[in-house]
């Protein structure tokens, strides 16, 4: 059962109208699909049905780096609480909580801080609900917001250094001119005590890269496909999922991969709620996604320019995944 307001046994912060999803989203998908190449952001994927397929990815023997990430963390987690002394710990885009448990277990969750924060509401109550039934004596502050937008924590008295988590490489998502001002955003909402830790996948072998969002099970091209259902669904819109073939691209000059979604035929799209009808040529390609892979020197130099200093880097060699820890300037 889902809690509600008054049964609720965490602070919960709200920062986002009721009407942000679907402003967002009008303004999004009317830009991206009247721009050459048509692309959009890739937040819409997310619902309950999107963020099941994101798990059954995470899971794909084509997707290393979500397995890479946890081994690192099960090795590292408690050197990074050792390290840190954190007593409380932000945590950016909180989907599953698997990773998020090691690292409150190792930091000791008696009298922990936790700060989730997630655009979706329903992610942070079941995230919240099951971390307070795990943790009796975890303090848990839920923020709602868009932490693409300059970020502003709750106030938590006393609550020693933080830990302010990203990863899964999330981070690739922001394209590398978006990546500094938002790196600088985190940096100055951090103090001489704080930490970031950020998890980011590393550019390797192309094929390698390229099959990790193209997968012989399809599961990652219903994944993409499925922002055509949440569009149909949200917009009014009349998109066929068939007339839509998923590719992967890697982009080398902007070191990331891409997901597109390739139309079948010439076709006219209309989006209702939008009163806009978008026209497809045969072969034509749509970017849903970006997901930048780094360098450890390049994330290195890109952190160090937003004014974050790296203490430790943490790497899997052999799965091309880095877990880095570093400090504001
Ligand atoms: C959750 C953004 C890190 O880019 O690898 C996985 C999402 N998309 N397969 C990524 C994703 C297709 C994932 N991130």
């Amino acid at each position: 059962m889902s809690p509600t307001p008054n049964t609720r046994a965490y602070g919960y912060t709200d920062t986002l109208d009721a009407e942000h999803y679907v402003t967002a989203l009008r303004s999004d998908i009317r830009k991206g699909l009247t721009s050459t190449p048509k692309s959009t952001s890739p937040t819409w994927f997310y619902d309950a049905r999107g963020s099941e397929l994101f798990e059954e990815i995470t899971q794909l023997p084509e997707y290393p780096l979500w397995r890479a990430e946890l081994g690192l963390l099960r090795q590292y987690a408690r050197g990074i609480a050792a390290r840190t002394g954190a007593r409380s710990l932000v945590e950016l885009g909180s989907g599953s909580s698997t990773k998020t448990k090691l690292i409150i277990e190792a930091l000791g969750p008696a009298g922990l801080h936790y700060v989730p924060v997630d655009v979706s509401a329903d992610a942070l109550h079941q995230a919240g609900a099951q971390l307070v039934r795990d943790y009796p004596g975890i303090r848990l502050h839920a923020l709602r917001t868009d932490f693409t937008a300059p970020l502003v924590l709750p106030e938590l008295p006393e609550a020693g250094p933080r830990i302010v988590a990203f990863l899964g490489s999330t981070l690739g998502n922001f394209r590398r001119p978006a990546r500094g001002p938002f790196l600088r955003g985190l940096r100055d909402i951090m103090r001489p005590e704080d930490f970031l830790l950020i998890g980011a996948d590393l550019v390797k072998d192309e094929q390698e890269m390229i099959a990790a969002y193209d997968d012989d099970q399809g599961i990652t091209a219903e994944f993409d496909k499925h922002l055509l259902h949440v569009l149909n669904r949200e917009l009014d819109a009349d998109f066929d999922p068939d007339a839509f073939d998923h590719v992967a691209v890697w982009n080398s000059t902007e070191s990331h991969i891409e997901m597109r979604l390739r139309s079948r035929s010439e076709q006219l799209v209309k989006i209702r709620e939008l009163d806009l009808a978008v026209q497809f040529e045969r072969g034509e390609e749509w970017i849903t996604e970006r997901s930048a892979k780094f360098t450890a020197e390049g994330l290195r130099e890109e952190m160090a320019e937003a004014g974050l200093r790296t203490q430790e880097l943490w790497a899997d060699s052999d799965a091309g995944f880095v877990l880095v820890l570093a400090t504001a300037d």
